[in-house]
């Protein structure tokens, strides 16, 4: 119990990194928040015209889920695995260093799951790849890529971590309301416009 605890610190503390939110700043970009949606992650910073920066958010952001994923699986076991993934998630997304409001999770949600199960994780990335060529629209890849998760867990894994992609799946989808009701009225920008 002592592990599970601490690896959900752990795992809540690398997650809460605001990579996008550095990268922006070290490399003179400005200030996210005054930039598009506002959001901190890759999507926002491709805003900025910076491919560079926007490749980097998005590396950083999926290694750090993927990181704490893998550290306790190492270090503590599955069980360890699985929370430090949702810490991790909740640590992008609830940031203590952003009075608790951070990213949507993409980034994270697609590394974590790269590395919870690499079978998954490559079927989300392909979700979000072929839901966003269709559409031009990063949340609608994001969107479609959460739902198939739990359809990739049950279809390519044992389903131990189904709760678990049940509720990394409804994390991603709350952190995208504001999107969803943009894709409803028809004003959500396609990818790379702001
Ligand atoms: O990765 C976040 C993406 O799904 C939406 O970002 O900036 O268009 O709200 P944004």
């Amino acid at each position: 119990m002592t592990q599970l605890i601490l690896w959900a610190v752990l795992g809540y503390l690398m997650g809460s990194v605001p990579f996008g939110m550095i990268i922006a700043k070290v490399m003179g970009l400005g200030n996210l928040r005054n930039i598009g949606s506002g959001n901190i992650g890759a999507t926002n910073v491709l805003r900025t015209g910076n491919k560079a920066a926007a490749a980097l958010t998005l590396i950083f952001d999926a290694a750090k889920g993927a990181v704490a994923v893998l550290l306790a699986r190492a270090l503590a076991g599955e069980d360890a695995a699985q929370i430090a993934a949702l810490a991790a998630l909740l640590g992008h997304c609830f940031p203590v260093w952003l009075g608790f409001n951070g990213g949507k999770g993409v980034a994270t949600f697609l590394g974590l799951w790269l590395a919870l199960d690499w079978r998954v994780g490559v079927a989300c990335c392909l979700t979000w790849l072929v839901a966003a060529a269709i559409w031009r629209i990063s949340s609608l890849g994001a969107l479609a890529a959460a739902a198939m998760s739990v359809i990739w867990v049950l279809v390519l894994t044992d389903s131990s971590a189904f709760a678990l992609s049940i509720i990394l799946t409804l994390l991603v989808y709350w952190r995208h309301s504001a999107n969803l009701a943009r894709i409803k009225a028809g004003t959500e920008p396609k990818i790379g416009k702001s």
